[in-house]
This record gives structure tokens, sequence and C-alpha cells, in this order.
């Protein structure tokens, strides 16, 4: 217990800290690109994904769509220790979205039954990095075995101060926007608050993802170019990346290439660029 707590406190102290990122050559190569290093104020706080294409990417290998979710599980564990091996504060995936129940039973229950086995096979290892998970949605609409697999990973990584991992299961964001209503309407029929105390901050606190700051870059695999109700919110000034590739062929060497790309964006929200001396450029 000691020794995991003293590696827990290293862990942050040390490994935690933002370092200047760089891909190895043979990354760089396979993605076309020169190796180059990212400084850490140009890295984005928190990243989301929309983990898509695991069905074609079956399908072109004439493999069940099973299959294709399985493989995409081997890309989930390289981006989540991608972004713990270079510091972004929180990453958002979204694993499984209301509208997902509407796929075939057999599809249903091989995400569920994958969901499970990645819960146990990876918990020990994550908990080791003091990776934060929170679950983002509705864990009381999972089956039994599920549910509890999530809350007890939720449960024994609540005070972990790492990499935030939130995955979105059972996700829906028009639902989370509506139950943050809710839960506010409450509040205000309770007397707790008055309805103009509801501002960004209160709204934000009804959120499945209270704990992240919001969304600095949102990548989409398959070259769908949609949100598909994932983050509403939260998305409002994220930038986004839109890679072609199927999900189980996403690498950290790709990733990499979207944090370049996102270091490389200006972002204005809403106002105008100013240049280091203060003078606004063109
Ligand atoms: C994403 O891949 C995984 C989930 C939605 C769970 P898809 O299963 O949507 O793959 P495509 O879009 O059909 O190729
Ligand atoms: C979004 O992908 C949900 C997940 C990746 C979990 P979908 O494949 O379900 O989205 P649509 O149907 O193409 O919009
Ligand atoms: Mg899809």
């Amino acid at each position: 217990m000691f020794f995991e707590k003293l590696s827990k406190l290293l862990n942050s102290a040390f490994h935690r800290t933002p370092q200047y990122i760089t891909v190895s050559v043979a990354e760089a190569q396979s993605v076309s690109q020169p190796a180059a290093a990212l400084p850490p104020s140009r890295l984005p706080r928190h990243v989301a994904i929309i983990m898509d294409g695991n069905g074609r990417w079956a399908n072109a290998r004439g493999l069940p769509r099973s299959a294709g979710h399985a493989a995409g599980t081997e890309a989930l564990r390289d981006i989540i220790r991608a972004s713990d091996d270079w510091g972004i504060e929180a990453l958002s995936l979204y694993a499984f979205s209301t509208e997902n129940w509407a796929r075939s039973k057999e599809e249903v229950s091989a995400l569920m039954s994958l969901l499970l086995k990645y819960f146990n096979s990876e918990i020990d290892e994550l908990d080791e990095k003091n990776v934060h998970i929170t679950i983002l949605g509705d864990v009381d609409g999972l089956p039994e075995p599920q549910r509890e697999a999530v809350v007890n990973a939720m449960a024994r990584t609540k005070d972990n101060t790492g990499l935030k991992l939130n995955i979105a299961l059972n996700y829906g964001g028009r639902a989370e926007l509506v139950r943050a209503a809710q839960r506010l309407a409450e509040q205000v029929k309770s007397g707790q608050i008055d309805p103009e105390d509801i501002d960004d901050m209160l709204f934000e606190q009804q959120l499945y993802t209270r704990e992240s700051p919001d969304v600095d870059l949102l990548i989409r695999t398959s070259g769908e170019q949609r949100l598909s109700n994932f983050l509403p919110w939260q998305t409002t000034y994220a930038e986004f990346i839109f890679d072609p590739i199927n999900w189980p062929e996403f690498n950290r060497a790709r990733y990499m290439k979207c944090l370049r790309e996102y270091a490389d964006r200006d972002r204005r929200f809403g106002g105008v660029k100013t240049d280091a001396s203060g003078e606004v450029s063109p």
C-alpha cells in the first residue's frame, strides 16, 4: 500500500509535468512528418475522441463487426498511454452512445463483453498510473456486470491525480443537458438557488465532465464529420480534426500528427489575434 502510494506520488510529481514531446523517426515517417518537439503550452488540455470506423475496418477485411471492436480496443490502449505519457490533462473517449442501443443484439452484446473485458484487464495498470476514471453517461442503464465494473473503477480511482480519463458510455449530449436542467430546476424548487444564480459555472457543475476543462481538441476517425451527440456543451470552442483512418488503425503517431495540427491552429475565441507586442496582426 505504502509503495503504491509512493509510486503514484512520484508519478504525479515528475511524470505528469508536461514534457516537450517528440515522435521517434520511425513513428514520424509512418505519418510522413518530420520529428518535431511540441512545447507544453501548445498542447491541448482536454482531448475528446470519437472512436469511429470499427465496423468498416472489419468489413474491409471480411470480418464480423465485433472483430473491428476488438481491434479498436488495442488502439484505445495505445492512445490512453500516449495521453498519459505526454501529460494531457483530460481525455474523453466516446465508447457507446445512447443511440448505439439501436444496433443488433449481437453487436451490442459483443460491445458490452469487450467493455467488461477491458475494464477487468486494464484497471490495475490505470490505477497504478494514477489515472482518474470518470464515466460520462447513464451508468444505471448498463447491464449489471458492466455497471458494477465501471462503478468500481470510478470508486477505486477517485483520488487519483493523474490523467483524467473520461469514458462516455450510454452517453448522449442532449440527455446530459436535459439532466443538468432538471437538477438545477430541483435546486430552485427546493430553494437552494434562485433562477438568476444560474450561470455557465453552475450549469457546468451539473455535467458529467465537471472535473475537466472545456474540450480543446476533438478528433473523429473514419472520415465522418459530425458530433453524433457527443459533448455539445464542452466542445463549443473546440478545434475539430477529422482523420479519415478507421479507429483500429489510429495510433500514437497519428495522434501526434493531430496534436501538431492543433498546435498550429490559431484560437481566437471571438477576439482578435495579437502578437507578443500587443499589436493586432492581420
Ligand atoms: C465505432 O465504430 C464504435 C462504436 C460506435 C461503438 P462503428 O461501429 O460505428 O464503426 P462504423 O462506423 O460502422 O464503421
Ligand atoms: C458515434 O459513432 C458513437 C461512438 C463512436 C461510440 P456512431 O457510428 O454511432 O455515429 P453515427 O451513427 O455515424 O452518427
Ligand atoms: Mg460509426
